[in-house]
C-alpha cells in the first residue's frame, strides 16, 4: 500500500492500494462521519464494481444512493451534469454529504464539477478505475464537462477531500485503454521522473501510479491553478489535442499524446536541443504498449488544429519541449513557428 498525502488549497491523501474498493467503507470512515453519499458512475463500471462499493459503505453505515450514465466522452455534458444536479437535489444530499465518483476520467471531472457547484460546493471522493484516472484526473481538482465547441469548456478547479486507487480494478480494463493511460505514464517519465523507465521495464503497476501520483502531487503544491510548473503535464498535449480532434476521435488521447510526445521529441533533436537517444527510449517504450508514433495527418493541418489550444495565449503557444531523458522545458513559440515544428517533428 501506499499513501500519497497531497497539500494544496485543501490537503488530501491518495491511498493506493490491492483490493481498496472493498473496504473503502472503512477508508471513508477515517475520514469522515457516516452520512449520505451519491456514487456516480457509468455503463461499463457500475455493473462490476458499484455492488463492491455500496455495500462496504452501507456496512460503514453510509446510506448509498446512485447516478449511472452511459459510458464515454458524449456522456460529459451540461446535459448529463444537470441530470446529477437533479439526482442530488431529489435525495437531497446536503452540505454534510459526499459523492463519490466511481470510474475514469470522464466520471471524475463530470462528478468533481458536481461537486464544485452542487450547494456552492460540498466534498468528493474519487475512486478511479483506468490508468489514466490513477495517474493523472483524479489528482488535481480540475473538473470539467465538454461543451460542443471543445472538451473541457467549463469546469472549475475543486480538489477532492480523498483519492482510492484500487489497481485490482485495472484488470478488467480493455487494453487500448490501458495502453492509453501508459501514454501518460510515459509523459511523467520524459518530464521529470527517469525512473518511470525502470519502473515500465519491472512492470510493477502500484509503484508507477505512485510515482506518477508524487510528480503530480509536486506540481499541484506548487502550480494549482496551472500558470507555470503544472503547464509541464502538456507534453505532447497541444499537437496531441490537435491529431485527436483530426482524427474525429477515432484515435485514443493516449494514442494521440503518444504521437504529440514523438513530434515534439523529433523536433528537439533535429534543433540540436536533446540527444537522439532520448527519441530512441519514447519511440521503443511506446511501441511496448502498442502506441502510435506518428501519423500520416498533413503538418499544415496539425499546426492549424493546434491553435485552437487552450493554453494559447494571443500570438503565443506554450509548447513543453524535451532536453533529456526526464528534464523538458516551457517554451514560449510564435503561432507563426508551429508549421516548422510539426514539419521538423514528422
Ligand atoms: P473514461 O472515463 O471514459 O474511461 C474509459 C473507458 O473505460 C470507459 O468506457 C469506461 O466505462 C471504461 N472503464 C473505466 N474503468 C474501467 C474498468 N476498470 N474496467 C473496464 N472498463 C472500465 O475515460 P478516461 O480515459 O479514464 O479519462 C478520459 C477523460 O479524463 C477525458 O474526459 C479527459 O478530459 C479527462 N482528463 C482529466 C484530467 C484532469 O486533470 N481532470 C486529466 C486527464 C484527462
Ligand atoms: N492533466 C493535467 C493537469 O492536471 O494539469
Amino acid at each position: 500500500m501506499y499513501k500519497v498525502e497531497v497539500n494544496a488549497s485543501k490537503s488530501y491523501e491518495v491511498i493506493i492500494e490491492r483490493g481498496g474498493i472493498k473496504k473503502c467503507g472503512d477508508t471513508l470512515l477515517r475520514y469522515f462521519s457516516p452520512s449520505a453519499v451519491c456514487i456516480v458512475s457509468d455503463t461499463n463500471v457500475a455493473p462490476l464494481y458499484l455492488d463492491t462499493v455500496k455495500t462496504s459503505l452501507e456496512r460503514s453505515g453510509f446510506t448509498v444512493n446512485e447516478f449511472i450514465f452511459p459510458a464515454g466522452e458524449e456522456s460529459k455534458t451540461p446535459e448529463t451534469l444537470f441530470a446529477l444536479w437533479r439526482k442530488l437535489a431529489s435525495v437531497p444530499l446536503t452540505r454534510t454529504d459526499i459523492i463519490v465518483a466511481l470510474g475514469g476520467g470522464v466520471t471524475g471531472d463530470m462528478a468533481g464539477f458536481a461537486a464544485a457547484t452542487y450547494l456552492r460546493g460540498i466534498k468528493y471522493v474519487q475512486i478511479p478505475t483506468t490508468l489514466l484516472a490513477m495517474v493523472d484526473s483524479s489528482v488535481g481538482g480540475k473538473t470539467a464537462v465538454d461543451l460542443p465547441d471543445g472538451k473541457n469548456l467549463c469546469g472549475a478547479f475543486c480538489q477532492p477531500s480523498l483519492v482510492i486507487c484500487d489497481t485490482d480494478t485495472l484488470n478488467t480494463l480493455p487494453p487500448q485503454q490501458y495502453s492509453c493511460g501508459m501514454a501518460e505514464v510515459i509523459k511523467y517519465g520524459m518530464i521529470d521522473r527517469p525512473v518511470i523507465f525502470e519502473l515500465i521495464s519491472k512492470n510493477d503497476v502500484d509503484a508507477l501510479v505512485y510515482e506518477c501520483v508524487c510528480d503530480k502531487r509536486d506540481k499541484v503544491e506548487e502550480d494549482e491553478f496551472d500558470n507555470g510548473v503544472r503547464r509541464l503535464l502538456n507534453l505532447g498535449h497541444t499537437f496531441g489535442h490537435a491529431i485527436e480532434r483530426l482524427s474525429n476521435f477515432t484515435l485514443g488521447h493516449g494514442q494521440a499524446v503518444a504521437i504529440g510526445m514523438c513530434i515534439i521529441t523529433r523536433y528537439a533533436v533535429n534543433e540540436g536541443l536533446c540527444d537522439a537517444s532520448v527519441l530512441t527510449s519514447l519511440l521503443d517504450v511506446l511501441k511496448k504498449y502498442d502506441l502510435p508514433t506518428s501519423t500520416d495527418l498533413a503538418p499544415e493541418d496539425i499546426a492549424a488544429a493546434a491553435l485552437g489550444d487552450k493554453k494559447r495565449e494571443g500570438g503565443t503557444v506554450d509548447l513543453i519541449v524535451p532536453l533529456g531523458l526526464g528534464n523538458t522545458v516551457r517554451k514560449k513559440h510564435g503561432t507563426d513557428e508551429l508549421v516548422h515544428i510539426v514539419r521538423q517533428g514528422m
